[in-house]
């Protein structure tokens, strides 16, 4: 049942424990996962500063896709931490939930946590919030993204993994309220068009066109980028 409290909890990390050598070429080999990642990794260095003055942690850092921003990354899945402990030697990973972090108050400038959130319940949700309120710096930054509410209702997600795969959509609103130590510093929408569907000899004219749609019409795109302020 999607958002069922009785779930196991660790039911997404068994997932990605299973799919971590695939999870790359999988997700982010074809042409509408380049554009995906490609998007997600110019948020990230326009948003968050490479050298901010203090630690960067990439919370659900999975294989290590974006782990040369941070300085150390989480993951529950064992397999994926060991992709990115082999891509980033020099970073440090540790294993544990996003409900809990192994890191001490006020040590961080940043986080940021891609593909993540759309897993996690609300009470899941609401902890990785006050985790980060907890670790970062006043003034430090937290990036995350999450499925937009408007499109999910326009356009309800079927999952088909075990009920949590991707089954949370929240707004701007309900995301105050579950991060009551944050103001929203900015957010962008990713994703319009069903840019899988479309020929890949159009792909990049429509993602011109996706791009200008999500800066026009935020709330209704797919996914919700979203910067949030520590106070
Ligand atoms: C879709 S992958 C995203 C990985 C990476 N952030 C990226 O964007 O490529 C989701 C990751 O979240 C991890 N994960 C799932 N539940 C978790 C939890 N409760 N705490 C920490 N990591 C979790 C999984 O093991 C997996 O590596």
């Amino acid at each position: 049942m999607p958002g069922d409290p009785q779930a196991p909890q660790h039911s997404a990390a068994d997932y990605y424990e299973r799919i971590a050598t695939a999870y790359r070429a999988d997700r982010f080999g074809n042409s509408y996962g380049r554009f995906i990642d490609a998007e997600e990794r110019r948020w990230l260095q326009a948003t968050l500063p490479a050298r901010p003055p203090g630690l960067v942690l990439d919370l659900a850092c999975g294989d290590g896709r974006f782990s040369d921003h941070a300085d150390v990354g989480i993951d529950l899945a064992a397999g994926m931490l060991r992709l990115a402990r082999d891509a980033h030697p020099d970073r440090g990973f540790a294993r544990a939930d996003a409900t809990a972090w192994p890191i001490g108050d006020a040590t961080l400038a940043g986080v940021f946590c891609f593909h993540l959130a759309m897993h996690l319940r609300d009470d899941q949700l609401r902890m990785l919030f006050a985790e980060a309120a907890r670790c970062l710096t006043p003034g430090g930054l937290l990036l995350i993204d999450v499925p937009g509410r408007l499109r999910r209702r326009l356009r309800p997600h079927r999952s088909d993994i075990a009920g949590w795969h991707g089954h949370s959509a929240h707004d701007l609103g309900e995301l105050r309220r579950m991060a009551p130590l944050f103001t929203i510093e900015s957010a962008r929408g990713m994703l319009m068009l069903p840019l899988h569907r479309v020929p890949v000899r159009w792909r990049p004219l429509c993602a011109r066109l996706d791009r200008a749609l999500c800066r026009l019409l935020r709330p209704l795109a797919s996914y919700q980028l979203i910067a949030l302020r520590r106070t």
